[in-house]
C-alpha cells in the first residue's frame, strides 16, 4: 500500500491550475476534471509518475491508460496520423472520443502508459479546467478515472476525494461532469473499431467517417483489457430492466418510472440520465443493499448506459 498522504483540494482558477501543473511536472498525481468523468492524472513520458497511478489506483494489472492532450497537433506528436483520425479530430475534439492510433516511434511516451502495446489511445477533453491545465503543463497526461480499480467513476471531486483521498497529491475541482460517462473509443490501427461505447454516440462517428464501426467482439478484452466485465461495481446488488422494485430492493428510474427512489432522467432524456448516471450509483450505493434499475433505451448515449450498467450487474471477480 502507497504511504499515506495529505490530498489537496485545488479551485479551478489560474493559481490552482498552476499548482495542479507544478506538482504533475514533479512527478506527482493530481485528479482533474474532464467532461466525461475526473481522470487521476499523472505525466505520461515518466515511467514513475504512471506507475504510480496503477498503484494508486489498486490496478489488478497495466491496462494501457488513455493520453490526454491540449489539442490535435499534440496529439500527431505521439501517434502515426491518418485521414480518419483527421476527420474524427476536426469534428469532435475537444470532446468525450478516444482514437486509438498506432504508437509513433520516439514518442518519448511511457511504456507503461501504452502496456507495451504498438498503439496508444488519445484524446483531447473538452472541460475547460483541464484544458487550460494541459496548456499550462505543456505535455501529455496519462489518466484512467480517478476511481478505485473496479468502482464506481467519479463525476464530482466529492466522488474522488472519498475513494483516492490520502493516496493522491491533489484534486483539481472543476464542479460536476458534464457528460457523465467515459469517452467512446475508437480503433484506428485497422478497420474502424468500436472498442467502448462512450460519451459519443457511435451513430455520429459513423455518420462522419461514412461507413459502420465493426464493433468488438469475442477476443477484444486483449486489445481492450479495461473492459473487465465487473467494471463500475457498487457495493449493492444490481438488477437491470427492473418494471418495479421488489421487496428489499430500491428503484433507479429512468422515464415515467413510477416509485423510483431516484431517477435518471423523468423526461427520458438519455443526456441527462448519462450525467446522473454514477452520481445516482455512488448515491444509492451508499444505504440500498440492492437497487433495481428501469430500462433505458438501446440508443444513442443510452448505448454507453447499458454498457456501465450491465459491468456494474455483473458478477464479482470476472
Ligand atoms: O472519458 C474517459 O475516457 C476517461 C477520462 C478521465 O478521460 N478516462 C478513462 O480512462 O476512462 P480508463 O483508463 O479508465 O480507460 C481506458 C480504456 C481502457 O479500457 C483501456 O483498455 C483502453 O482505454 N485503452 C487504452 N489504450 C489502449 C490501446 N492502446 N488499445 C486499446 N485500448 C486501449
Ligand atoms: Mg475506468
Amino acid at each position: 500500500n502507497p504511504t499515506p498522504v495529505q490530498t489537496r483540494l485545488l479551485s479551478a482558477d489560474d493559481t490552482g491550475i498552476a499548482a495542479a501543473a507544478a506538482l504533475l511536472a514533479a512527478g506527482d498525481l493530481v485528479a482533474i476534471p474532464t467532461e466525461t468523468v475526473y481522470g487521476l492524472a499523472g505525466d505520461a513520458r515518466n515511467g514513475t509518475a504512471v506507475a504510480r497511478i496503477f498503484e494508486a489506483k489498486g490496478r489488478p494489472s497495466f491496462n494501457p491508460l488513455i493520453v490526454h492532450v491540449a489539442d490535435a497537433e499534440m496529439a500527431r506528436a505521439y501517434a502515426d496520423w491518418t485521414d480518419t483520425a483527421q476527420r474524427l479530430a476536426d469534428a469532435f475534439w475537444p470532446g468525450p472520443l478516444t482514437l486509438v492510433l498506432p504508437l509513433r516511434a520516439g514518442s518519448g511516451l511511457s511504456a507503461l502508459v501504452t502496456a507495451g502495446h504498438g498503439s496508444v489511445a488519445l484524446r483531447v477533453p473538452a472541460h475547460p479546467v483541464a484544458g487550460a491545465l494541459l496548456r499550462s503543463f505543456g505535455g501529455p497526461l496519462a489518466a484512467p478515472s480517478a476511481n478505485p480499480s473496479g468502482r464506481i467513476s467519479p463525476t464530482s471531486a466529492a466522488h474522488v476525494a472519498n475513494g483516492l483521498g490520502g493516496r493522491i497529491a491533489a484534486i483539481l475541482d472543476g464542479g460536476a461532469c458534464d457528460v457523465g460517462v467515459e469517452s467512446t473509443i475508437v480503433g484506428l490501427t485497422g478497420a474502424p473499431t468500436l472498442l467502448r461505447p462512450g460519451g459519443l454516440p457511435s451513430e455520429a462517428i459513423e455518420e462522419v467517417i461514412g461507413t459502420r464501426l465493426t464493433r468488438r467482439h469475442g477476443d477484444a478484452a486483449i486489445t481492450a483489457p479495461g473492459q473487465m466485465s465487473s467494471h463500475y461495481a457498487p457495493n449493492a446488488q444490481i438488477r437491470l430492466n427492473a418494471g418495479s422494485a421488489r421487496p428489499g430492493e430500491t428503484l433507479l428510474g429512468f422515464g415515467a418510472t413510477e416509485g423510483a427512489a431516484l431517477n435518471l432522467s423523468p423526461s427520458g432524456d438519455l443526456t441527462e440520465a448519462a450525467a446522473n448516471l454514477f452520481e445516482y450509483l455512488h448515491r444509492l450505493d451508499r444505504d440500498a443493499r440492492a437497487i433495481a434499475v428501469a430500462p433505458v433505451p438501446d440508443r444513442g448515449l443510452g448505448r454507453a448506459i447499458n454498457d456501465r450498467l450491465r459491468r456494474a450487474a455483473a458478477p464479482r471477480g470476472i
